[in-house]
């Protein structure tokens, strides 16, 4: 008797194996019992004959409840019908019955779902969603060590600001004052590049949004990247390719959690370099004749992403913003000085951004000027301005928010159900 992993069960056809899981659905004629088995691998039906097995067997199996623990013993057929294997029963070992489970075929709205978080992790979509999710995570991590990235891990606790002052979660640190979580590991990483030219982080970054969009998250994973010497254009490229190597490898992967998704793919495989590029100026010209009443010195809005990445198959790079609209450590456009050398990647489909990225400002003066411009407290920038006065080098990089990705590739309709305990300005619960 072997002990299997249900993703394997392909390879045990006629044999006689054990699978340990949990029942999430069946049921019964009185004569025979369908019970659908998951074991964390995958999903198989496992049938019961009473004709067939003990009478000890028949009595154990009527007490199964959705949910009960059990060891399944059996032999591996095909479906009869469906192109997928099936076990034949032979024996089962209940582990725990389970108590009635709160979570019923009948349609829960969301927030009584999010409340049982605990328990909706092991619904079959939820499966699917946060396979999905490991797999990009390890994606982007294979593809940044590829490029000759480094992992650089950046602090959680810092002293300052990354992303703007209003969006920061403050914390009591000792006799040191206030400490805040921090919202992306950017600053840290372009330390690092003087140490080991690419470098990346990937963790929690923090934002005290509080906006209930279903795009935003107060504790969601980043992964920052930063190269010493690339420029705009190179980081724009970097990029590109990192996109296309997480689509394409979901896409020949993950085909099985995609279709549990329902997931149209269409959309997928079309998502192939080069990508739409255009500048800030040429995005709001789009938005305007689409009826958008944005200024060509606004950021671009949600709604804005949402209605510009409708109208186009394949991602979109947005360059060149104004610099008032984004952070202090842009690098200005030397052909106007009015924008700055940044980036943001929408994703199609009415996504939006799941990338912001800009080449540095590498100049101690200029960098200087847009902290005191930015009323940043200069003491706690002392060190990042350090990195300008010791051999500074033109330098880029880029974030990109994992569940921003997750929920586009997967095609779902918020963020929340795309990291297993979802943080939210109204929900810090289970
Ligand atoms: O555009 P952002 O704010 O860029 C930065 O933080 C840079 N320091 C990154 C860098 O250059 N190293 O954030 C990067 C990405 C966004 O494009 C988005 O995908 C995601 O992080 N993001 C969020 N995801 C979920 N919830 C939120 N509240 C998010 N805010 C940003
Ligand atoms: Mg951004």
């Amino acid at each position: 008797m072997q002990d299997i992993n249900i993703k394997n069960i392909n390879e045990y056809l006629g044999k006689e194996v054990r699978i340990s899981g949990w029942v999430y659905n069946f049921r019964s004629s009185g004569k025979i019992m369908f019970l659908q088995i998951r074991d964390g691998s995958g999903f198989v039906q496992a049938v019961l004959e009473k004709s067939s097995v003990d009478e000890r067997v028949w009595n154990e199996a009527e007490d199964i409840t959705l949910e009960t623990s059990l060891r399944v013993y059996g032999l591996v057929k095909k479906h009869p019908k469906k192109d997928e294997y099936e076990i034949e029963v032979k024996d089962i070992e209940i582990v725990s019955i389970s108590q009635e489970y709160p979570i019923g075929k009948k349609e829960h709205g969301p927030d009584f779902l999010l409340d049982h978080r605990h328990l909706w992790v092991r619904s079959r979509r939820q499966w699917a969603i946060l396979r999905i999710r490991a797999g990009i995570y390890r994606l982007i991590e294979e593809f940044l060590e590829k490029n000759g990235f480094t992992r650089f891990d950046s602090p959680i606790f810092t002293p300052s600001a990354c992303e703007g002052t209003t969006t920061l979660f403050g914390v009591d640190y000792f006799d040191l004052g206030q400490a805040f979580l921090s919202q992306s590991g950017q600053l840290y990483l372009e330390a690092g590049i003087y140490s080991l030219g690419r470098v990346y982080d990937f963790g929690p970054v923090f934002r005290a949004e509080k906006s209930k969009t279903r795009r935003h998250l107060t504790e969601f994973w980043m992964m920052d990247a930063e190269a010493a010497f690339m420029t705009h254009e190179e980081n724009i490229k970097i990029q590109e390719d990192l996109v296309y190597y997480i689509v394409s490898n979901i896409l020949d992967n993950y085909t099985y959690e995609l279709s549990l998704l329902e997931r149209d793919i269409k959309p997928l495989e079309e998502v192939k370099p080069p990508f739409i590029r255009m500048t800030h100026k040429e995005a709001v010209d789009e938005l305007r004749k689409l009826g958008s009443d944005i200024d060509y010195m606004d950021d671009l809005g949600g709604d804005d992403e949402t209605i510009l990445t409708k109208q186009y198959s394949k991602p979109i790079f947005i360059e060149k913003y104004p610099k008032d609209v984004k952070a202090f450590y842009m690098k200005e456009d030397p052909e106007d000085k009015r924008y700055v050398l940044c980036d943001d990647l929408l994703a199609p489909e009415g996504y939006g951004e799941i990338i912001g990225g800009s080449q540095r400002e590498d100049d101690y003066n200029k960098l200087l000027e847009r902290i005191r411009e930015h009323d940043l407290p200069e003491e706690d920038f002392r060190w990042y301005l350090d990195l300008r006065k010791y051999g500074s080098v033109p330098h880029s990089g880029f974030g990109i928010g994992l569940e921003r990705v997750v929920a586009w590739i997967c095609g779902l309709k918020h963020v929340r159900e795309t990291i297993p305990f979802p943080r939210m300005i109204y929900r810090k619960r289970p």
